[in-house]
């Protein structure tokens, strides 16, 4: 993604409508080295026009020398032959005026084309090869998953991790751009029929940015768009996204619909929240049983009891043996989870001290474990994280889903 170096907040707004969604703006080139650095591969740099032209050019020569492959593109008011030999002479990739947005676009389209035809074909910003999924599910509604999805991708975010996406599979009634109070002018809908055109390029053109290292995408702002979201299009997304991303975290909806069984399909480590109550701890259990029959993140699952002090004459322990499986983490009811929600702030960041934070930081470590998810060779000999699985639903997954029919 683009990182704009400009002093005047307006401008980089300015020029922030002239490139992909996701461009990140900073004031000084010390504060884009510092970015860089957490960042890695940015494909591009432009410097705006209050960058006064030698601190420019010394811009592009340290550029130059220390990250090659990085194109620097210098915006000014005027461009003259001075500006240009000056430019030329630093390793600066091209100059363009500020008043021309498709001279601006037009540089970093370039850009990217370099970037890619440099790294052997690998998309812009940060490949570094497979990422991990992980897939927050509960069959049932209300019991947390998007307040466990948004609190465990910042606490992933927050604790180090140098690029994570959240994904908003609740394609009907996702709520995770509102929680985290982020307006997003592109969703997952615009993909829709673009199945055999995914490239990072497009899909990051769908990111909206939340801070420095977590990205999101939002889920249509119309019930309606679900139907027109194919399990093709979730299964190419999913894997351009491990691709780009060290995490993808994704929050689905309380039913085994055909795009949150391919998220399943695709997951490396599945999250399972559960409550203190019946109907959903039988639910959880058919629920486990059904990842079982289709060979999901076997020996990857967590799961995450929400609301766990609740007294209403079920406890932990009852609940591990119902459900045959120990319990990874337990959040307790809390007004300040529900009030950090609602103030657009998860308790995560805005309260890290907090006890439910220390319980999201704690499951980000466990699922940040160095540790490659094991395959485990389903009865038809199909595992569950093949690197060359099929793009289209895995038979499991659409046998299953014909045997219900
Ligand atoms: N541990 C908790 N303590 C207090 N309130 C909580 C807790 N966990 C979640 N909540 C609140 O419960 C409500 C439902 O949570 P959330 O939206 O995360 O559930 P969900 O499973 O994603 O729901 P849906 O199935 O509708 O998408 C929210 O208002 C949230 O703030
Ligand atoms: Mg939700």
């Amino acid at each position: 993604m683009p990182i704009i170096v400009e002093r005047d907040p307006a401008l980089i707004g300015h020029l922030a409508a002239m490139l992909p969604p996701g461009a990140h703006g900073v004031d000084s080139a010390e504060a884009m080295h510092a970015w860089l650095s957490r960042n890695g591969s940015e494909y591009a740099v432009v410097v705006g026009p209050t960058i006064e032209l030698g601190a420019a050019i010394d811009l592009c020569e340290s550029m130059r020398y220390t990250r090659p492959t990085t194109s620097v593109i210098l915006v000014r008011d005027e461009v003259d032959t001075e500006v240009l030999y000056k430019a030329m002479q630093s390793g600066a990739r091209d100059v363009v005026r500020g008043d021309d947005p498709t001279a601006v676009a037009a540089a970093v389209g370039r850009a990217q084309q370099l970037w890619k035809a440099l790294h052997g074909g690998q998309e812009a910003a940060g490949a570094t090869g497979d990422g991990k999924i992980i897939t927050v599910f509960s069959p049932k509604g209300g019991v947390g998953k998007t307040t466990t999805s948004v609190n465990l991708a910042l606490a992933l975010a927050e604790g180090g991790a140098r690029k994570v996406c959240l994904v908003d599979l609740d394609l009907a009634f996702g709520d995770v751009a509102i929680t985290m109070q982020l307006f997003p002018h592109h969703t997952i809908e615009e993909a829709i029929g673009g199945e055999d055109s995914i490239d990072f390029a497009m899909v990051e053109s769908l990111l909206t940015r939340h801070d420095q290292s977590l990205m999101v995408l939002a889920a249509p702002s119309l019930p309606d768009a679900r139907d027109r979201v194919t399990a093709t299009l979730i299964a190419r997304m999913m894997r351009t996204l491990k691709r780009e991303f060290e995490y993808v975290v994704v929050d689905t909806c309380p039913s085994f619909d055909e795009q949150t069984l391919q998220a399943l399909d695709e997951t490396d480590e599945c999250v399972i929240v559960a409550t203190l109550d019946v109907p959903t701890l039988k639910n959880v259990k058919v629920a486990l049983e059904t990842l079982d029959l289709l060979n999901i993140a076997q020996g990857n699952r967590h799961l995450v009891l929400n609301r766990a002090d609740d007294a209403v004459g079920l406890d932990a322990e009852k609940v591990e043996a119902i459900l045959g499986m120990p319990i990874t983490t337990m959040i307790h009811s809390s007004i300040d989870i529900a009030a950090a929600t609602n103030a657009g702030k998860p308790i995560v960041i805005s309260n890290p001290a907090h006890q439910a934070s220390k319980q999201y930081q704690a499951l980000a470590t466990l699922l940040s474990a160095d540790e490659e998810p094991t395959p485990v060779p389903a009865a038809g000999g199909v595992s569950a994280h093949t690197a060359q699985a099929p793009v289209v639903s895995s038979p499991r997954v659409s046998r299953w889903r014909r045997s219900r029919r």
